[in-house]
């Protein structure tokens, strides 16, 4: 966004459930904006992964902050890297996901968790549209742009389908999305919760060009720009 107004700086916090349109918001906020796009949810499913192919136990705290500390975990142009590979494709399978769940309960995970997140907006001057659960709350608790997004579960789970043709039913989906809502919504470390200074847009009726806009008015109206 320039409009006179300088390049924008600072970091653009999104958080939210599952399927609530997070990503594609991210994604076409930092495009319009000139920004980098982080997606912190990667960052746990790519911890689970290497958790799985450890053969480690997902519930075993020690155990699995010994994996994750062992491991590379970065993440360019929207892609995910493990160790430098390509995990991308790997982290959204269906057991990837559940597994996400369950270490991103473990704080020792999260502690390392957040420091590489910190440490890659850094590395970008310290500007960028960064999405997941703890954003506005632990990771960037400062951001001058905080969004909370939201959807209707049934609407949620009508996009997680249309994203995965060969998912189960309507009904599923609604359920395996209940459960990690209640999981990322009720852990003790981090738990997903709207701050007070984070602005709610429910984004069952708005297509992604209104959730844009909507969000570059919130960013407009904050004025940091150098
Ligand atoms: O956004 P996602 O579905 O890719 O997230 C994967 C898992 O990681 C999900 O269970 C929530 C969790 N998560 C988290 O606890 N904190 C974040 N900042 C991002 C995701």
């Amino acid at each position: 966004m320039s409009a006179g107004a300088g390049r924008w700086r600072g970091v653009i916090a999104i958080d939210g459930p599952a399927a609530s349109g997070k990503s594609t918001l991210a994604r076409r906020l930092a495009q319009e904006l000139g920004l980098g796009w982080l997606d912190t949810g990667a960052f746990y499913r790519a911890a689970a992964l290497a958790v799985l192919r450890a053969g480690a136990d997902l519930d075993d705290e020690r155990g699995a902050v010994e994996v994750v500390g062992r491991r590379v975990i970065s993440q360019d142009a929207g892609r995910t890297f493990l160790d430098g590979e390509d995990v991308e494709t790997e982290i959204r399978t269906p057991r990837v996901t559940e597994a996400a769940s369950k270490v991103a309960v473990l704080s020792g995970v999260r502690e390392k968790l957040v420091q590489s997140q910190r440490r890659w907006v850094e590395e970008r001057g310290g500007s960028a549209v960064v999405e997941g659960r703890d954003i506005g709350s632990v990771v960037f608790p400062d951001a001058p742009v905080k969004v909370y997004l939201t959807a209707d579960s049934e609407e949620r789970a009508r996009r997680r389908l249309a994203e995965f043709g060969d998912a189960p039913e309507t009904s599923a989906v609604q359920e395996s999305l209940a459960r990690r809502d209640r999981t990322d919504a009720t852990r003790t470390a981090s738990p997903m919760r709207l701050m007070p200074d984070a602005v709610e847009i429910n984004t069952t009726d708005l297509n992604p060009d209104q959730a844009v806009e909507r969000v570059l008015g919130l960013v407009r109206a904050a004025r940091v720009t150098g």
